[in-house]
């Protein structure tokens, strides 16, 4: 009986195998599976096979049945399929299936590094919507209405009904008008985010990036911590050699208000082609806050100070990691991601 089921089974497959029309597999499940097919007579001999090998010659059987049912249906898809019959093959000594495991974005982990850095310091991470309105992102920051800044030029405006303007926010000092509208100081926050300009796309511009920005508001606060805490932030982030100069400069939202540049990451100030052989490199703008911001969010200017200011994560991001194309960040090719 064993015999008889091995021969069977091989010229079966054999016979299915070669078969390459539905007509002939059709002709194949009735010849072999059938009421009448070899496979039932084999079985009506089942009563001659000896009692105790019949349990196991009854399994064979059984297998053998649902093998070939599995087979020939196998193939009748291959066969719709228009594609060549493969058995299904199951080679235990292939390696396997491989995934390639993701990565953050370099974007992402520096942003991550900064505000690691400020959390360190006791600052909390805080965020603010992408759509704003006029009076977050301009009248609350003390941004005129005759500032350039409000300009269709510069700022991406939403074509929404009704008289408030929405817009894309244009920088993320937005955060600070809205944690001052819910928290009462002291507060330390920093607030990272995206936001949008209608700048043309160049090596250095794009018309979306990233920026963090940083609040802190007590009764005590004073320039020199403003000097100190950026001071310090650039030492862990570009290393202990890295030196700061402030230089007075102007914001709306903040009086005095500061940009800081720290010595060039490439040359340490000796002047190269990055820092355009000035030695510096502008980073960040700063201030203190202005009384009108803290009018705003119904904060007493005559109790409380505040320092602030905001960085560009990409400019960060390129003088860490040595890149000189903004583009590359969105291009979203995994040859230049996977660097990182
Ligand atoms: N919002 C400014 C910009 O986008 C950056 C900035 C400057 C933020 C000074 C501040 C600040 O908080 O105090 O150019």
């Amino acid at each position: 009986m064993k015999g008889k089921l091995a021969a069977l089974e091989q010229e079966a497959l054999e016979e299915i195998e070669k078969a390459s029309t539905q007509d002939r597999l059709e002709q194949l499940r009735v010849q072999y599976l059938g009421r009448h097919g070899t496979l039932s007579a084999l079985l009506k001999e089942l009563g001659q096979v000896p009692a105790e090998e019949r349990p196991e010659a009854g399994e064979r059987a059984n297998r053998l049945k649902e093998r070939l049912g599995a087979e020939i249906k196998q193939k009748l898809i291959s066969l719709e399929k228009g594609t060549p019959a493969v058995r299904p093959l199951r080679d235990p000594t292939l390696p396997g299936h491989t995934f390639s495991v993701g990565k953050r974005h370099p974007l992402t982990r520096i942003t991550r590094e900064i505000c690691e850095i400020f959390v360190s310091l006791g600052f909390r991470v805080a965020e603010g919507p992408e759509i704003e309105t006029e009076y977050y992102n301009f009248d609350a920051l003390n941004i005129p209405a005759s500032h350039p800044a409000r300009d269709a030029f510069d700022t991406f405006y939403l074509n929404t009904p009704g008289p408030k303007k929405y817009l894309l926010r244009s920088q993320t000092s937005t955060v600070q008008i809205r944690v001052m509208e819910k928290a009462k100081p002291p507060l330390r926050i920093i607030a990272p985010g995206r936001v949008f300009r209608p700048d043309a796309v160049d090596a250095s511009h794009s018309f979306m990036f990233h920026q963090v920005e940083g609040l802190w508001v007590d009764t005590e606060v004073a320039f020199s911590d403003l000097k100190g805490l950026l001071t310090l932030f650039f030492k862990q982030l570009f290393g202990p050699k890295t030196r700061t100069r402030f230089r007075p400069h102007f914001f709306p939202f903040t009086e005095p208000s500061t940009d800081v540049d720290i010595s060039c990451t490439l040359c340490g100030g000796r002047g190269c082609r990055v820092c355009s052989q000035k030695g510096w490199l502008e980073v960040l703008g700063a201030g203190m806050v202005h009384p009108n911001v803290f009018r705003a969010v119904k904060v007493d200017p005559r109790r409380f100070r505040g320092l602030a200011f905001g960085l560009g994560v990409e400019r960060i991001a390129m003088l860490k990691f040595g890149i000189d194309d903004i583009r590359l960040f969105f291009e979203n090719d995994l040859r230049f991601l996977r660097q990182f």
